[in-house]
């Protein structure tokens, strides 16, 4: 069984230190960046984004929950801000600790998330893939996402 759930204040450290490593990863590969720089690009972001942590205003830290054999395992993470006016969500970051990946549970999570936002009157979510996230990509398009535009980037020195 698949629940998610807010995040307790001290899961922040561990989830932080998950989201640099990912998005730092994700930073140097699709904008051809050197990776030490990518991750403390990385850190700025997510101090700057959430600077009060889980508390932070319109944004939401969720944690993933698996219950099996009597045991819950936390095993992954998804991070959203509501924008009110526009009754809509915007998923900053989703994921699935590598060894649990595979299995369904991306899916059920984004299922999951929907009717809890659907139970909150917003109705569109919206989302950033990046270049050459094919799981990603498949994943939101098998669960009716479709494709908005395109970032493109181009780096007119070496960094
Ligand atoms: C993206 C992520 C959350 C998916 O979690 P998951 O538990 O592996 O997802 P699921 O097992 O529910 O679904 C995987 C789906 O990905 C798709 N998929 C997997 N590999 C794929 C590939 N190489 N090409 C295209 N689609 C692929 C399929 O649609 C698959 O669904 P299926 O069960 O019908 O085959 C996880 O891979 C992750 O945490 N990645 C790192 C962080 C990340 O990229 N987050 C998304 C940011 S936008």
């Amino acid at each position: 069984m698949l629940y998610l759930r807010p995040m307790k204040e001290d899961e922040f450290p561990a989830y932080r230190d998950c989201f640099v490593a990912d998005y730092g990863e994700e930073i140097a590969s699709t904008y051809r960046k050197d990776k030490a720089q990518a991750l403390v690009t990385a850190s700025k972001e997510i101090e700057k984004d959430l600077p009060d942590g889980v508390e932070t205003k319109d944004n939401t830290l969720l944690c993933i929950d698996l219950e099996e054999r009597g045991e819950t395992k936390l095993i992954g993470y998804l991070w959203y801000a509501i924008n009110a006016e526009e009754h809509s969500a915007f998923i900053y970051d989703f994921f699935i600790h590598p060894g649990r990946r595979g299995q369904g549970y991306g899916k059920q999570s984004i299922k999951l998330l929907e009717e809890s936002l659907t139970r909150q009157k917003i109705g569109q979510v919206k989302l950033r893939v990046a270049a050459g996230n094919d799981r990603a990509l498949g994943l939101y398009k098998e669960m009716g996402f479709f494709i908005t535009g395109i970032n493109m980037a181009r780096n007119l020195r070496d960094s």
